[in-house]
């Protein structure tokens, strides 16, 4: 394996903080948790803006109900899109949809060079960044070229994901990004007849937030509704508020700016 070697990384003029939302293994949630996050960002007052740095399999776009193409200015700079008052940028904005993205290493990193230093990105208190699962090509592009003030790795609360947060969490160290903590996605589950609350996947976040020495940022509740509002392009924060996904995801927005803060170099 190719070790991640810590380059020199260029501020991005008007951006305070870069937040990467990653995890070891795929379908953890990454994608929905980024867009709620970053919606539930943006009503705590802060400048956000939200990159889908998942090249091969951009989300976000539906999630957030969003379709045009971005505009190109004089300059070449792109002009992110804009829904639920943030600033975003995707590759699903740029290609048909369905169409596939079949590129090597290269033109990833080119990609996620544009996407980081060639979009109109404006002043942001908070970029968020949405991962591929992994720590392949983008996240060696990201950690080597962007100045990231921290990651946080989505897990489920499975006992076999250990493996999978171990290679995150090594990721991070060796590219010095510091690691803000973990987020345990599909804790629990409330039965929506008897009320009933159960951790249908085993309780795992607090162990594996202990044993790598981080902290447990939050734990989101299985909710189906999480995945109907993603299908519709309206986030859980936005479609419902008071729902208690909503808001232990506001909750964990909240969590991560102090976190942010504190990582701040
Ligand atoms: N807390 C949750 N409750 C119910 N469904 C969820 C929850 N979190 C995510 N999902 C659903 O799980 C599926 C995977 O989520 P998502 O696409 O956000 O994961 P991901 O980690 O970004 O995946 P990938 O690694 O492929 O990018 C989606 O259908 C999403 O709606
Ligand atoms: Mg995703």
């Amino acid at each position: 394996m190719n070790t991640p070697q810590v380059h020199e990384r260029k501020p991005i003029p008007g951006i305070t903080d870069l937040l990467a939302i990653s995890s070891g293994k795929g379908g953890v949630g990454k994608s929905t948790l980024s867009a709620n996050l970053a919606v539930a960002l943006a009503r705590q007052g802060l400048a956000v803006g939200l990159m889908d740095a998942d090249i091969y399999g951009p989300n976000i776009p539906g999630m957030l109900g969003l379709s045009e193409k971005p505009t190109v200015t004089q300059s070449g700079m792109l002009v992110p899109g804009q829904a639920h008052g943030l600033r975003v940028i995707s590759m699903g904005l740029l290609i048909e949809r369905g169409a596939p993205v079949i590129w090597r290493g290269p033109m990833l990193a080119k990609m996620i060079n544009q996407f980081l230093f060639q979009v109109e990105w404006g002043t942001l208190d908070v970029l968020v960044l949405d991962l591929p699962p992994g720590t392949g090509d983008v996240q060696i592009t990201l950690t080597q070229s962007a100045p990231l003030t921290g990651a946080a790795i989505v897990t489920t609360p499975s006992a076999l994901a250990i493996e999978d947060v171990r290679r995150g969490v090594g990721m991070f160290r060796q590219t010095q990004v510091p690691l803000l903590g973990i987020i345990e996605n599909m804790s629990t589950f409330t039965c929506p007849t008897c009320q009933h609350t159960s951790a249908l996947f085993g309780e795992g976040g607090e162990a594996l937030a202990r044993t790598f020495d981080t902290p447990l940022l939050g734990q989101i509740p299985l909710d189906p509704q999480l995945r109907l509002c993603a299908d519709t392009g309206i986030p859980l924060v936005v479609a419902a508020p008071q729902s208690p996904a909503s808001q232990a995801l506001v909750q964990l927005a909240q969590r991560l700016t102090t976190a942010l803060a504190g990582a701040r170099i």
